[in-house]
């Protein structure tokens, strides 16, 4: 599949300078960021319900509550039954389409669960919900597998783009290899998911010129979709150490937004989502980005009794609210900024789409 072109080609500079931007500058970019979504996309936002399927994961990302090094995570994976009941209150919610998120596993019994997990949602939907999946990185077949049994989106997160920030955030062994991520992502446009990554921001020796390279790295991908959230220390981690060394809550926050608005201006049509973790580092966090160009919200599904124990980083939102509440509770702040839940509706990235009416 050919990656997407667009017009809008700024030079690193201007994306530096753009992501500097402050004040009436700033105030600027954020208006000419939510002017371009609505000229190219509209006011729908898009849910994906979120299944937080296991927190078992057998790496050790640096940065991630539920690293395996943590022994103080509690681990959980759902049932069979849990998940399904979980697809069932989408269905009932209205949400067009669910997320299954999960540590990572690579053993068979782990991945043809998923396998499964997913031709049963798409049986009970009678193929109506769309389903995404986020669990980390696999082989080409079991990728395969996956997009054979119905899942059409896939998240994986490049974390940093740049090789060497990448190895300060992960373990350097091969189980954390920087060309294996690399890989995945590739396997993933080439197999025909809508594939979305994303970064972290505001991590420690991350600098404005890598964040600029992440950008031209999703462009240069020509990937569906991007997920960017602000870097929340864990203490259970090795990274909680550089927590007075890192950006302000308040200045991580404020490089999201203008990541988002930047990469709006960059790619008009992807699909961008509005990362929980705005929520965790400010009460109006969440509708910021989608006022900054993201199109897209994850309402939590999962089970109240899991939702504690899902903890990539500290205080997660919505913990302990059910499904129906955090519903109600997002149409309202969609509304009051202007907003449109889109329900019933799969929500493809626009930029994929017309991608593959090219490439017929
Ligand atoms: N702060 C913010 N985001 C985090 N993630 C993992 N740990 C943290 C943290 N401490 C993000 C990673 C991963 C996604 C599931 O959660 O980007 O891809
Ligand atoms: Fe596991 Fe994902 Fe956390 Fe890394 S970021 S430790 S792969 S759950
Ligand atoms: Fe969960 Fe607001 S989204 S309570």
């Amino acid at each position: 599949m050919g990656n997407i072109t667009y017009d809008m080609k700024y030079d690193k500079n201007e994306i530096v300078s753009m992501l500097n931007a402050r004040g009436a500058d700033e105030e600027a970019l954020m208006q000419r960021a939510l002017a371009t979504k609505l000229e190219h996309l509209d006011n729908n936002v898009h849910l994906r319900g979120l299944i937080e399927y296991s927190s078992v994961c057998s790496k050790n990302c640096l940065y991630c509550g539920l690293r395996s090094g943590n022994g103080h995570a509690e681990r959980y994976t759902m049932t069979d039954a849990e998940v399904l009941d979980c697809a069932r209150q989408a269905m009932e919610l209205h949400y067009g389409s669910v997320a299954i998120q999960c540590g990572e596993r690579s053993d068979k019994a782990f991945t043809d669960k998923i396998a499964y997990l997913v031709r049963e949602i798409k049986r009970l939907s009678d193929g109506q919900l769309g389903i995404t999946l986020s669990c980390g990185e696999q082989t080409e077949e079991v990728y395969r597998q996956w997009f054979e049994a119905g899942a059409h989106r896939y998240l994986l997160r490049i974390e940093a783009s740049n090789e060497s920030l990448y190895y300060k955030i992960h373990p350097n062994d091969d189980r954390h290899s920087f060309a294996k991520r690399l890989a995945c992502i590739d396997n993933l446009m080439k197999i025909g998911y809508q594939t979305g990554t994303g970064t972290m921001i505001g991590l420690p020796f991350q600098t404005v010129e890598d964040m600029a390279d992440d950008l031209l790295f999703f462009q240069r991908k020509g990937v569906a979709m991007v997920g960017m959230g602000p870097f929340i220390p864990h203490p259970e981690t090795p990274l909680w150490q550089y927590r007075d060394i890192i950006p302000s809550v308040d200045e991580r926050l404020a490089m999201t937004m203008r990541m988002i608005a930047v990469l709006r201006l960059m790619m008009p049509e992807i699909n961008m989502v509005s990362a929980t973790a705005n929520q965790t580092l400010h009460p109006q966090g969440r509708s910021r980005a989608i006022k900054a160009g993201a199109n897209v919200l994850m309402p939590n599904l999962s089970p109240t009794t899991y939702r504690r124990d899902y903890q990539i980083y500290p205080d997660k939102q919505c913990v302990d609210e059910t499904a129906d509440r955090c519903a109600s509770c997002l149409e309202l702040q969609m509304r009051a900024i202007g907003h449109n839940i889109l329900y019933d509706a799969w929500g493809d990235s626009k930029a994929f789409l017309k991608n593959q009416s090219k490439s017929r």
